[in-house]
């Protein structure tokens, strides 16, 4: 039987038994006696097992002695009502290939609980645990989720390069690219300085930390528009939320005001963990049972409250006046630490907060400034249990007062002369965000450590895969 005609085990569990099959996966787990033998079959486009029955006048067991967790098999049986609890339908074998050991002693994934510290150092066969078999098929989801949502809403998917010489958000975290003999590095005739006109790009290059500043050329054309993609930071937290290489969707909209963006926020961030609820049935059944008893509660909790908005000032009254004692004091000017968000999402509100109108200090070159003087148009999306999920603003649309900004930081402005254009040229009021892709996952599969929300974590000093 050819693959396009093979079924997966997803599609077997939807089908009327009493055809023949052929099923390919990996085993999970056998058991049984001379008589019968039982094969937990998983070939991934589901958390269930297919169950596989051996009738021991067919096979003997020296026949399944090689049929060990991690081996892979083609069986060839038919499809039958299953007698056993648990599932609907199984497999009564009538041929069985292997197509790959997976020798007992080495296979590192073996029946009982790993540690995810553990499972992190093989990356490389964790999706074919449960867990991650889950994890990945919602990330999956939540990706096509993503692109339906702007497709739906008129937002055209634009590529902005990940080799760039600007620093979107000035935070200097930012990992160099170039070709350059490192042991041998050129250097301009004063000695002082590197000389990249010899480097591949004729320039200083590196990473991108953010689409975001061509996304703004992107909305200024085509009005709406989102990006999602890689993006690269070199920062050193080594902290459950960071990644040095994490995935970011960023939409742009030309005419929004920071309400209107806002508005789209909430509403895109609802309607992804609507779909996971919908879709993802039984792999957030799965994480809810056996990590979080609620996670689904949480999820649902989301959907159907309405964020609360409050300003940065509103903020640090209501953390000053909690009375509790913070690691971090509180006062206005200060960057909220992750215990000021969780205090104001987890304990105060209770809900996801929307936290707008910063001191400018802390906030990017690029955010629209309010008339006093003193705080930025920016908002950031908090969540419960993750503290920041969302970070964006409506952007200064004036050249005069972004140049003004871009002076008052010592911004070196010759990258950015066609970003100013935009300001230049027909400029108007625009907004944007950017949502951090893991952040949203670790919120839809309740797991606790961003690294086990991307297959390849890259962090400090780890590379691995
Ligand atoms: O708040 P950030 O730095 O905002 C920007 O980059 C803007 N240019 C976005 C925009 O307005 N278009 O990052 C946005 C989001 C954060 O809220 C967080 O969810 C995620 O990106 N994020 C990270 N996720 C994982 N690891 C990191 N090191 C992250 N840094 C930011
Ligand atoms: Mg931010």
């Amino acid at each position: 039987m050819g693959e396009f005609t093979r079924k997966s085990i997803k599609e077997l569990f939807s089908q009327a038994p009493g055809s023949k099959v052929v099923v390919k996966g990996w085993v999970r787990t056998k058991r049984g006696n001379k008589n019968v033998s039982f094969i937990a079959l998983n070939d991934g486009s589901t958390i269930k097992n297919m169950q596989i029955v051996c009738d021991g006048a067919k096979f003997s067991e020296d026949s399944l002695k090689d049929v060990t967790t991690g081996a892979c098999l083609c069986v060839t049986g038919e499809l039958v009502e299953s007698m056993g609890k648990g599932q609907s339908v199984e497999v009564q074998a009538s041929e069985i290939e292997i197509y790959g050991t997976a020798d007992p002693n080495s296979y590192p994934l073996q029946k009982k609980g790993h540690s995810m510290e553990f499972l992190r150092e093989i990356a490389h066969l964790r999706m074919r645990s449960n867990t991650f078999g889950c994890v990945f098929r919602i990330r999956n989801a939540m990706a096509f989720a993503i692109h339906k949502y702007f497709n739906e809403h008129g937002f055209f998917y634009l590529h902005t390069p990940l080799i760039t010489e600007s620093d979107c958000e000035g935070a200097g975290e930012m990992f160099q690219v170039t070709t350059m003999d490192l042991k041998n590095i050129p250097l301009t005739e004063d000695g002082k300085e590197v000389d990249f006109s010899s480097d591949f790009f004729g320039k200083q290059t590196a990473l991108t930390v953010s689409g975001q500043l061509e996304g703004e050329l992107g909305a200024t054309s085509l009005g709406k528009i989102y990006t999602f993609g890689p993006t690269f930071r070199a920062e050193n937290s080594n902290t459950p939320r960071h990644l040095a290489e994490f995935w970011m969707i960023e939409p742009e909209m030309a005419f929004y005001d920071i309400t209107d963006n806002m508005e789209l926020a909430e509403d895109f961030i609802k309607y992804l963990v609507r779909y996971a609820l919908e879709n993802c049935k039984d792999d957030l059944q799965f994480l809810n049972d056996m990590f979080d008893k609620e996670l689904i509660s949480r999820m649902e909790g989301v959907v159907n409250t309405k964020f609360e908005r409050v300003t940065y000032t509103q903020a640090i009254e209501l953390l000053t006046q909690s009375g509790k004692k913070f690691e971090f004091p509180v006062h206005w000017g200060t960057d909220l630490q992750s215990e000021h968000e969780r205090y104001l999402v987890e304990e105060y509100f209770k809900k996801p907060v929307i936290l707008t109108d910063f001191p400018k200090d802390i906030k990017a070159f690029y955010m629209k400034q309010n008339d006093d003087g003193k705080t930025v148009r920016g908002m950031d999306v908090l969540f419960p249990k993750i503290g920041e999920i969302i970070g964006g603003s409506e952007r200064e649309s004036s050249l005069e007062k972004i140049n003004k900004r871009i002076a008052e930081l010592n911004m070196d402005t010759t990258n950015l002369w066609w970003y100013l254009d935009t300001r230049k040229y027909g400029t108007c009021p625009h907004s944007g965000f950017g949502l951090g892709f893991e952040r949203l996952l670790l919120f839809v599969t309740g797991m606790q450590n961003i690294r086990d929300v991307i297959p390849f974590p890259r962090t400090p000093k780890n590379a691995e895969f």
